[in-house]
């Protein structure tokens, strides 16, 4: 990303949030995982998203229209013996002349200089409830203003939730936010493809996950959106089955959601198919009743729809599939009223994707599904899960779960599919597995 766009996203919020105020966001603090070991890092999304910036221990302050400067980053200083160890920081000079801030100065000086930057300001623009040990602090420096007001300060009057200006912002996806996202999904696909190719009866489920972690990691994305859930038989039952521990075994579905991250960006793809490459009749009639579903769904991500048409659509055509096949008894109209799907069907068709997997950004506006606009970034997602035991339905459907997941933009014509690059039909599959 380039730091034009960064600057652009931070005047753009400025210009949002007017003077007399000032914007404060710490990024994500760094977690111990156990002793001297810590998790992998990574930063904030919404302070990434406005500075760049990768490193732990910072935070962003943005006052517009002052005139010493209006973007102020507080980062760890340089430090020769740390860095020896666990590698370079910008210090204050590389948040300055790397990273475009205004001005720049140590961490560990927030205590004595971030009250002085907040007296002057009447409104402060502030995420709460993320980060507690923040929160705190923040009021500790908003009491010690108001313990010197008969010195003539009053500080801030209102505090103003930034998650909200910024989450709008981050709802719609430039064309460089795009661009990672289409990367992304293209990585996510070759590695979806190599576990198609590895996928045989006798393998474990880890070791697929294996392969798709590999294969992303090999092309260059280290991180995952979030941890790849790979199972077969009754495991692809459960909705987010993460222990990727059983052997898959002949006659089963597998199913795996996995999807890569970089540059912070997240993709989220699912595919479920025959665990020996081909079809039963069985398998290849729900699978096709998801696929159709999907269809449907993504017909309807159109500028102007509602967020809720491609589920709607999608639950019109599972319904009536699961009707047709028996699995479902009685009318379609009322089956959908009364949500009888939800049997099968338990989950929405899809969420807002873009830095985090789940995204930030809202799905009603003043109590109604807000409108698709060109920009915004979805998954569309429809399933159909049955477990053994499911009253009612005969046993040669159980333990089948299927999900079909895609990555797609809103454009002006309709949309684009992100992830179009993994096959999905029962020919495509069984052809790429027989291979
Ligand atoms: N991978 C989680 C989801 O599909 O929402
Ligand atoms: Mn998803
Ligand atoms: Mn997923």
């Amino acid at each position: 990303m380039l730091a034009s766009e960064f600057k652009r996203r931070r005047r753009e919020l400025m210009r949002m949030m007017g003077s007399d105020s000032i914007a404060i966001l710490p990024t994500a603090p760094l977690l111990i995982r156990s002793r001297d070991v810590h998790y992998p890092y990574r930063p904030d999304s919404d302070f990434y998203y406005l500075t760049g910036f990768p490193e732990p221990e910072a935070a962003l302050v943005l006052i517009p229209g002052r005139k010493q400067a209006e973007y102020i980053l507080f980062n760890r200083e340089r430090d020769p013996a740390k860095e020896l160890w666990d590698g370079f920081r910008a210090g204050q000079e590389g948040a300055c002349s790397d990273y475009g801030a205004d001005d720049s100065f140590p961490i560990g000086d927030l205590d004595d200089i971030l009250p002085r930057m907040l007296e002057q300001c009447e409104r402060v623009f502030y995420v709460m409830g993320c980060n507690p040990r923040f929160d705190k602090r923040l009021s500790e420096w908003i009491n010690t203003i108001r313990s010197e007001s008969r010195s003539g300060m009053h500080g801030p009057v209102e505090i103003i939730a930034l998650d909200h200006y910024l989450h709008e912002m981050r709802l719609f996806k430039s064309r460089s936010e795009l661009k990672a996202m289409r990367q992304a999904a293209r990585i996510s696909a070759k590695a979806h493809k190599k576990v198609m190719l590895a996928c045989e009866p006798g393998v474990w489920e880890y070791q697929l996950e294996a392969e798709f972690v590999h294969e992303c990691s090999h092309l260059g994305a280290k991180a995952q959106a979030y941890p790849p859930i790979v199972g077969a038989g009754a495991n692809a039952c459960t909705l987010h089955y993460i222990d990727n521990r059983d052997k898959v075994e002949d006659k089963q579905m597998l199913l795996i959601d996995a999807g890569c991250e970089l540059d912070c960006y997240a993709s989220d793809i699912t595919r479920a198919y025959p665990v020996n490459g081909r079809f039963s009749e069985t398998q290849r009639l729900l699978y096709e009743l998801v696929l159709a579903a999907q269809d449907a769904a993504i017909a309807k991500v159109n500028p102007g729809n509602h967020w809720n048409d491609p589920h709607d659509a999608a639950v019109r055509v599972i319904t009536r599939g699961l009707v047709k096949l028996g699995i479902l008894k009685g009318l379609v109209a009322k089956l959908i009223r009364e949500e009888k799907y939800k049997t099968f069907f338990p989950h929405r068709t899809g969420h807002w994707i873009g830095m985090d997997v789940h995204d930030v950004g809202d799905y009603k506006v003043d109590g109604a599904w807000r409108l698709l606009e060109p920009g915004m970034a979805l998954t569309i997602e429809p399933g159909i899960y049955i477990p053994a035991g499911s009253k009612g339905v005969a046993k040669k459907w159980w333990n089948i779960g299927i999900r079909i997941e895609d990555d797609v933009v809103v454009t002006k014509e309709g949309c684009e599919i992100l992830t179009k690059d993994l096959p999905k039909s029962v020919e495509e599959i069984e052809s790429i597995m027989g291979a």
